[in-house]
């Protein structure tokens, strides 16, 4: 387990995951962290201290347990990571107003442990202010840039060691290795951290949490819940019960591939709780997308009071799809986040806590890469690993202005053709999200000889890393005018299809 102590770089995550695809566990951990708890809670065989934005010089600059570096354990210092180990063990920093910021040579002055096996030359991306300009005692100097006389610093002896530059992005081609040297070669580890070790390992957490009680999981029917869902099933068997909610603006046969998918292929004892009418009643009249967004989100949540309050006796444990990415966010102490809102997102990972189930997280270590692998491991169809992402309230907030249940129809028949059409052109896994979306405006066309007054969709498709930002996909216009022509004849309340080219930000990429 390779311990990542966060001073508040944007990078923290992608260190970790770097480690993780070489197979050995790695965590995220505030920098405040004390040693003790690295050793006996977290048994930490190696600690990267992480960049960040502050400077050494700083009156509050942040700084981690100096018995860190006296405890035998390797340490690999990033960026301010390497500074702070310089400044804490007797070295000097050099304060800079200015800024390194881009891609430099890395001259390797020492290609033993940390750089072995590679060229003595290599490129790496800088970004940093201040430098480290003398090295504490015992250290010797590993590379050097033109601008950074020391770029790279170690003690072999005491297995402390820095990098000013970014090994763990992309624009340091061989940064990985530098890492995979740090984690096999300096700490020791292997590489046998598999999905297969983690579903191991996960069970048996299971069953010695569950004991032989029941346990209640929220489906959605993404690839989370259900993966742990078919995790749950394996552990504990028929002690699981999966609820899932029906509010009416799922896709067109998605609650029936659901019911199929657990009750058929799983054999998971499935609630299904068909609350349309419900909603339907809570959205009436409603046109404003946040407003939509809260009403839909409240009445998820009490309907699953409701349903809860009603089970809670027989089911103590309620588990959740919370992820890793969730978790880090909530946990570290990062730069302030100051985000403005732009929309309220609600899924089932915010149910009140006034419920009182004993919350189970079982994918909370996980990355989404990773939880797909799991749940390819566990049998769930390619179909729902590779699924799209789709939003809690649905098609409710893909219908612009008023949801009514005609509307809806008309959506769903429109989306179930831009899905088939995507798949069938081998699009669907190259998009983050390709989707239809129903504007409340009329057009007149002609259809025949006759002329038509009736609704527009706008059709969505984007690529995207993250949801953070995202591009308007270049699709072929063939297949745009496949999609437009099917839409307009199959569907007959719909004469007019657009598309939609506009990247976010400064758009989102759902229209409410
Ligand atoms: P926006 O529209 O903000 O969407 O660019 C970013 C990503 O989030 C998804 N999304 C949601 N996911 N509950 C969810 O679980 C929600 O309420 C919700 N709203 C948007 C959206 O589909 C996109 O992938």
């Amino acid at each position: 387990m390779i311990v990542i102590l966060d001073f508040g770089s944007q990078y923290s995550e992608l260190i970790a995951r770097r480690i993780r695809e070489s197979k050995v566990f790695s965590e995220v951990l505030p920098h405040t962290t004390s040693l003790e708890t690295l050793v006996t809670q977290y048994k930490a065989t190696g600690i990267i201290l992480s960049g960040g934005p502050s400077s050494v010089f700083a009156e509050d600059a942040p700084q981690c347990d100096p018995d860190i570096f006296r405890s035998g354990i390797p340490v690999l210092g990033i960026c301010y990571g390497m500074q702070l180990m310089a400044s804490m063990l007797g070295g000097e920093v050099k304060r800079s107003d200015s800024h390194e910021y881009g891609k430099a040579n890395l001259y390797i002055d020492n290609n033993f442990d940390l750089f072995e096996g590679l060229w003595l030359e290599m490129a790496i991306w800088m970004s940093h202010g201040d430098s480290v300009m003398k090295m504490p005692p015992g250290f010797q100097r590993l590379g050097h840039t033109q601008n950074c006389p020391i770029a790279s610093m170690g003690n072999t002896a005491a297995k402390l060691y820095g990098v000013q530059f970014h090994p763990e992005v992309a624009h340091t081609p061989k940064g990985t290795e530098v890492i995979q040297n740090f984690v096999y070669q300096i700490c020791g580890c292997k590489p046998d951290w598999t999905p297969d070790a983690f579903i191991k390992t996960a069970l048996a957490e299971i069953k010695e949490t569950v004991g032989n009680s029941k346990v209640l999981c929220a489906l959605s029917g993404g690839v989370d819940s259900t993966t742990v869902a078919a995790l749950l099933k394996k552990a504990i068997g028929d002690r699981l019960t999966c609820v899932f909610i029906d509010q009416g603006f799922m896709r067109k046969g998605e609650a029936e591939r659901i019911e199929k998918l657990f009750s058929g292929q799983f054999k998971i004892d499935l609630m299904y709780i068909n609350a349309a009418e419900r909603f339907y009643a809570k959205v009436k009249g409603v046109t404003d997308p946040e407003q939509k967004r809260k009403l839909i989100g409240e009445e998820f949540i009490r309907v699953f009071e409701e349903k809860a309050v009603e089970l809670k006796s027989d089911y103590p444990f309620l588990a959740q799809g919370t992820l890793y990415p969730d978790i880090i966010e909530s946990a570290t102490v990062g730069v302030a986040k100051t985000a403005v809102k732009i929309k309220t997102h609600h899924n089932v990972g915010g149910l009140p806590e006034k419920m009182a189930f004993k919350i189970i997280e079982p994918l909370r270590k996980l990355f989404k890469d990773e939880v797909r692998k799991v749940g390819l491991e566990l049998g769930v169809p390619e179909e729902i690993i590779y699924r799209q992402p789709f939003p809690g309230p649905g098609l409710a907030i893909r219908i612009l202005g008023e949801v009514t249940e005609e509307r809806v129809k008309i959506l769903q028949d429109a989306d179930v053709i831009v899905m088939d059409e995507i798949k069938a052109a081998g699009y669907y896994r190259k998009l983050w999200q390709s989707f239809a979306v129903l504007l409340p405006i009329k057009t007149v066309g002609v259809q025949g000889d006759n002329r038509t007054y009736l609704n527009t969709i706008a059709l969505r498709a984007v690529t995207s890393e993250d949801a953070m930002t995202a591009n308007w996909a270049h699709l072929p216009y063939e297949l745009l005018e496949k999609i437009s022509s099917r839409i307009i004849n199959e569907v007959p309340q719909i004469n007019r299809v657009v598309y939609d080219i506009s990247s976010k930000p400064p758009s989102t990429i759902e229209w409410e």
